[in-house]
């Protein structure tokens, strides 16, 4: 068995919010980062487009010689992930895992609303695929979970105007859309990867008693945890601090773009997917 790095895949910017957090919870291990650019975004494409995307990607990244993936895209993990797993990871390798990020989101956010009334905003394929409301109401039952998709986010931060003024009248009508479904959400979900981009604009227009919770830290915490409880695991991961970034589309546009996202200047090669 050779050791390889741990892999993060997203369809675009957005896993590196993700990837950001794990690296600094757990420096140590080498990771792999796929954005697969040149077909995003997934959040409106059907079920069947999703999953086989994301299915190339993930075994793209077992090639690399990833043993662990994590999806650091809700869209994926909504859409792609239950039918990865036990559909086709049996038949590629019983032995790698595949772990999204909604199971570990959902876990924490019931713990943390104190009216018991959440609020989830999401791509258009999180949202209808409601995992969301079924995950949280499986973790923390009788709590009350409102949605709504943002179609048009991931868009504006994926072609960087996430600062702009036309973001305002997105977010302000997608909150509005949201909040207008009860009074009582006091805790609202980023559940989409891109999302922390748009975090000030969020909460210039956010009431104050309404917290937001983005996923990085959280994602993060619960892959460290995940370790803990599965050496394993750990023994197939190569530790040596390497971080490498891939791209199906220009790298130009993928460093300049991944440096807000990552918060430090990355250097990516074009893969073929
Ligand atoms: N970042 C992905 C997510 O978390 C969505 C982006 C897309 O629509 O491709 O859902």
């Amino acid at each position: 068995m050779k050791k390889g790095p741990i892999g993060i895949f997203d369809s675009g910017y957005g896993g590196l919010t993700v990837m950001k957090e794990i690296v600094s919870t757990m420096p140590e291990y080498d990771y792999i980062y796929l954005g697969d650019n040149a077909r995003t975004p997934y959040g409106t494409r059907s079920f069947e487009t999703i999953y086989e995307y994301t299915l190339e990607c993930v075994k793209f990244l077992f090639d690399q010689g990833c043993h662990l993936v994590i999806l650091a895209c809700n869209t994926a993990s909504a859409k792609a992930l239950r039918t990865i797993q036990q559909r086709d990871l049996p038949g590629i390798d019983p032995d790698r895992r595949i772990l999204g990020v909604i199971r570990p989101t959902a876990e924490m956010i019931g713990k943390i609303s104190k009216s018991g009334h959440v609020g989830v905003l999401g791509t258009s394929g999180t949202i209808q695929s409601d995992s969301y409301v079924i995950e949280i109401e499986k973790q923390t039952p009788g709590i009350a979970v409102y949605q709504h998709a943002c179609p048009m986010w991931v868009p504006l931060v994926e072609n960087g105007e996430y600062e702009g003024d036309g973001a305002d009248y997105f977010i302000q009508k997608d909150l509005n859309a949201i909040l207008n479904q009860s009074e009582k959400v006091d805790t609202l979900l980023l559940g989409c990867t891109h999302y922390p981009l748009l975090l000030s604009k969020i909460q210039q227009f956010l009431p104050k008693h309404i917290q937001i919770i983005s996923q990085g830290k959280v994602v993060a915490d619960s892959l460290k945890d995940y370790l803990s409880r599965h050496p394993e695991m750990v023994e197939k991961c190569s530790i040596g601090g390497t971080q490498t970034f891939l791209t199906t589309d220009s790298t130009t546009n993928f460093d300049q773009h991944a440096v807000h996202f990552f918060g430090s200047e990355v250097r990516s090669r074009f893969v073929h997917i």
